[in-house]
């Protein structure tokens, strides 16, 4: 059960019994030294022997009462830690049960909230008591704090694999391979050993609000490849202290996120905003569809997947956004996105289609009444990963509101696949989409081994979309290279969870 993973015995507890267990060695090898002598003298002399015989034998007994004594030390203090150890396991159990119970429910009524929150409560009190119990182990009450963020991370975290558990088209795809799954375990225990070390709420830069400044949103759960684009970006970028990354991310994934960030400062003055989606109280079961049918169990989606329709309540000072997937890399500087015109349509994309393939008749059902009078079977589809949207545009034309009514009318799954988000942005942008050149995203890196290398040279931003992702194994060889030369291969926590890079 990965809820006892935070208890392991402290570091000063260890310290100390390691050192009784030295005190126990050193006291036997005592023993054997100071009667080997009294043996060997007394095979040398021959008088007296009963004399000597009998200071042996005390000699002995007296060794033998103390290496008791540190026994009987050794054995309560393991008893005792045995105890501790179990009433935190037990404890963050409770506490993961409790979080889950909570997740699982969304807003509660008045009346239902309170007793869970008396609960909680009350499980936070004792364990403050068993922390004030065991001094040595857990120095402050602020550890039990960070520790109770962590366990309620892991039960979110196990409630979240469960329902990957039932995602098998998403696990191929390795949304959460094992080792991301351990380099988010590996950044929240730092930020639990060293909670002092990293500030949890840094003051908001002017920059994140700043509309003359460039800003591109990321909306992920993995830190990684979250550190790619904007490392990818930044280098790319002729005047980085102007581009503003906003890193959208769920509640439990921000804690790692802002340990990378305070050991990797984002380098040459970009912005970089860590932010958590439960920290926007729009986006709530009453007024979303996508959060109500994921609530409601209705969706194998997840939440960060559709926050790209929030992107006008998300950033209420901006005007452009550019969206970036996480499987991108940027090749050039994304300041000229920000000239480009978009004719007074919302959406700027790279289309996909050629002949008759890729065509809004492969995304939607066409059988549908609501399909048919909306929209041509063959406009052409375009693809996210490299979006720039127009925030006035969007919010000029309700585009949020248009993307509830759809989501509502394939509450049953009819119009198009709801495990795949891009029919929903075909539907709420068509017509209202500007074709980009090509350039701007080179797709398919994820899937098609035979893309030219010199359109792959010519990309503004590569994009890795598709089931063999640069941070797999099964990633394409002739492409992996173009995304790890931007991991920070400095960072611990890589080696520790066998990313092969
Ligand atoms: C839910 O979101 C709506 C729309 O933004 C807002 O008016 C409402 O206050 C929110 N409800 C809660 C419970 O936060
Ligand atoms: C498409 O819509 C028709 C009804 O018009 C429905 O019978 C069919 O199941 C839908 N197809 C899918 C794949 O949902």
């Amino acid at each position: 059960m990965a809820g006892g993973r935070p208890f392991r015995p402290s570091a000063p507890r260890r310290a100390a019994f390691a050192a009784l267990l030295t005190l126990l060695l050193l006291a036997s090898l005592a023993f054997l030294l100071s009667s080997a002598p009294a043996a060997a003298s007394s095979r040398s002399s021959a008088s007296s022997p009963p004399s000597r015989l009998a200071a042996i034998r005390r000699h002995a007994a007296d060794h033998a009462a103390v290496l008791a004594a540190y026994a009987a030390h050794a054995r309560k203090l393991k008893e005792a830690s045995a105890a501790q150890s179990l009433s935190f396991s037990t404890l963050s159990s409770d506490l993961s049960a409790l979080s889950s119970r909570l997740a699982s429910r969304g807003p509660l009524p008045e009346d239902a909230r309170r007793p869970l929150e008396k609960e909680a409560r009350e499980r936070i009190k004792h364990a403050r008591l068993l922390a004030a119990d065991s001094k040595e182990g857990f120095d402050t009450q602020s550890k039990i704090q960070k520790l109770s963020d962590t366990v309620f991370a892991v039960g979110e975290q196990l409630a979240r694999s469960r329902r990957a558990g039932r995602m098998s088209s998403r696990i191929a795809a390795g949304s959460t391979p094992k080792s991301l799954h351990c380099l988010a375990m590996r950044l929240l225990e730092a930020r639990l050993a060293k909670s002092s070390a990293f500030a949890d709420d840094p003051d908001p830069s002017p920059a994140f609000e700043d509309p003359s400044l460039y800003h591109y949103a990321i909306f992920s759960d993995n830190v990684l490849a979250v550190s790619v684009v904007i490392a990818s970006a930044t280098r790319a970028a002729a005047d980085p202290s102007r581009h503003v990354f906003h890193v959208v991310t769920a509640p439990m994934y921000l804690p790692a996120f802002r340990v990378w960030f305070a050991r990797r400062p984002p380098p040459l003055g970009v912005h970089v905003q860590l932010i958590a989606y439960s920290d926007f109280p729009f986006l709530n079961a009453s007024s979303s569809p996508v959060f109500r049918q994921i609530e409601a169990g209705k969706r194998d989606v997840t939440l960060v997947d559709y926050l790209r329709f929030y992107l006008p309540d998300m950033f209420p000072a901006l005007q452009r956004v550019v969206l970036l997937e996480d499987d991108v890399v940027v090749q050039k500087d994304l300041a000229a996105l920000w000239h480009v015109d978009l004719d007074g349509k919302v959406n700027g994309a790279v289309e996909m289609c050629f002949g008759g393939f890729r065509r809004y008749r492969k995304y939607l059902n066409f059988t549908q009444a609501i399909v048919r009078d909306r929209f041509s079977p063959s406009a052409c589809a375009w693809e996210y990963g490299v979006n720039v949207f127009d925030l006035e545009a969007w919010r000029r034309d309700g585009c949020t509101e248009l993307f509830h009514q759809y989501m509502e009318l394939n509450v049953d799954g009819a119009l198009w696949d709801p495990t795949s988000v891009l029919p929903a942005g075909l539907m709420t942008f068509y017509g209202n989409t500007k074709p980009l050149d090509k350039s701007w995203h080179v797709m398919g890196l994820g899937y098609n081994p035979s893309i030219s290398p010199e359109v792959i040279r010519g990309a503004a931003v590569i994009h890795f979309n598709g089931n063999m992702k640069p941070w797999l194994d099964v990633a394409f060889n002739q492409y992996k290279a173009l995304w790890t030369k931007h991991v920070d291969t400095e960072m611990e926590f890589l080696t520790l969870c066998n990313f092969g890079l």
